[in-house]
């Protein structure tokens, strides 16, 4: 069996012999290569003659002073750079693997996207059991706040900040609906008008929010107005309130598919949903952990369909 055979030749051959075979190839000099590797030239010569004992062939052909590769030695080249690519690669993906041992996972998010992370983080999390999640939840600006001091490797937002150099990667749809009691004299209607409803009463989530920044933007777009009666910094709390008939409101309607969500109703109106969209976001120049990055790739092969829109 001729493959056999070569087998057998090939597989005398030692790492360190390839190694400076191929420093005197790339050199092409002897005495060069043993400089770089801190040999003698004796050294160089026995290494490079075992390793032709071994190929049966010459490597090299001194012409004048010039050394010259054989069609053996060319042939033997190229496998030892394979070779030692292939180990490089291997290299990197045992450490990476390390990496996704042990590591650790930071996360910055909006309130309205800690309804719909755990569809990715748990699935990432069974994956590599062996890593820790930390998971910081604030409003849009609390979350810029972080992004801009470096705080975390990814961040969630809807309207990711225009003024850093950021990465955004499109996630998911978030559309803000009009929320009101179940009970209230316009669930149930058809294609309401704004004007129906602009009276609300409104609660609102606080500045600083990103909910808060779309409805503004959506509102100024329309030409319409609304007077927030209340100021309310979380989402949950104006679920209950409004619930309790308090006001209306208006909020990602990922936000309804939490406990706590019986009382209310989604209004039908004209000109909504407001569409908006989660991205995962990193500051440009961050160096990404590996775990980040794997985080990352995992959130492209798996993002849309785990976190397909509520209808
Ligand atoms: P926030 O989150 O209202 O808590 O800032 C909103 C978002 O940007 O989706």
């Amino acid at each position: 069996m001729p493959s056999r055979r070569r087998a057998l030749h090939t597989r005398q051959l030692t790492f360190r012999q390839l190694e400076i075979f191929q420093a005197v190839a790339e050199a092409a000099s002897f005495t060069r290569a043993g400089e770089a590797l801190s040999l003698t030239q004796s050294t160089v010569s026995t290494q490079v003659r075992k390793l032709a004992d071994v190929v049966e062939a010459p490597l090299f052909e001194l012409i004048g002073k010039r050394v010259y590769l054989t069609d053996t030695g060319q042939a033997l080249l190229d496998g030892s750079r394979e070779l030692f690519g292939a180990l490089d690669r291997l290299e990197e993906r045992l450490a990476e693997l390390k990496g996704l041992q042990r590591g650790t996972l930071k996360v910055a998010m909006v309130t309205t996207a800690k309804y719909v992370a755990p569809r990715l983080l748990g699935p990432f999390c069974a994956r590599h059991p062996g890593l820790d999640v930390q998971l910081k939840v604030g409003n849009r600006q609390q979350v810029i706040d972080r992004l801009a001091a470096n705080a975390d490797d990814l961040y969630v937002f809807s309207h990711p900040p225009q003024e850093l150099d950021i990465v955004a990667v499109p996630l998911v749809d978030n559309p803000l609906v009009v929320i009101a009691p179940a009970a209230h004299p316009l669930a149930g209607r058809r294609r309401l008008r704004w004007r129906q409803l602009q009276a609300g009463p409104w609660l609102m989530r606080e500045a600083g929010s990103g909910t808060r920044l779309a409805i503004e933007r959506h509102m100024a777009r329309h030409g319409w107005s609304l007077m927030p009666r209340m100021v309310i910094e979380s989402n949950e709390a104006i679920k209950q309130s409004v619930a309790s008939g308090l006001g209306l409101s208006i909020l990602s309607r990922h936000t309804l598919e939490a406990a706590g969500s019986t009382g209310l109703a989604v209004l039908d109106v004209q000109g909504f949903p407001i569409r908006t969209r989660w991205s995962l976001v990193h500051l440009r120049e961050k160096r990404l952990s590996v775990v980040a990055r794997a985080f990352l790739d995992f959130v492209n092969e798996v993002g849309a369909q785990v976190l397909s829109p509520p209808a």
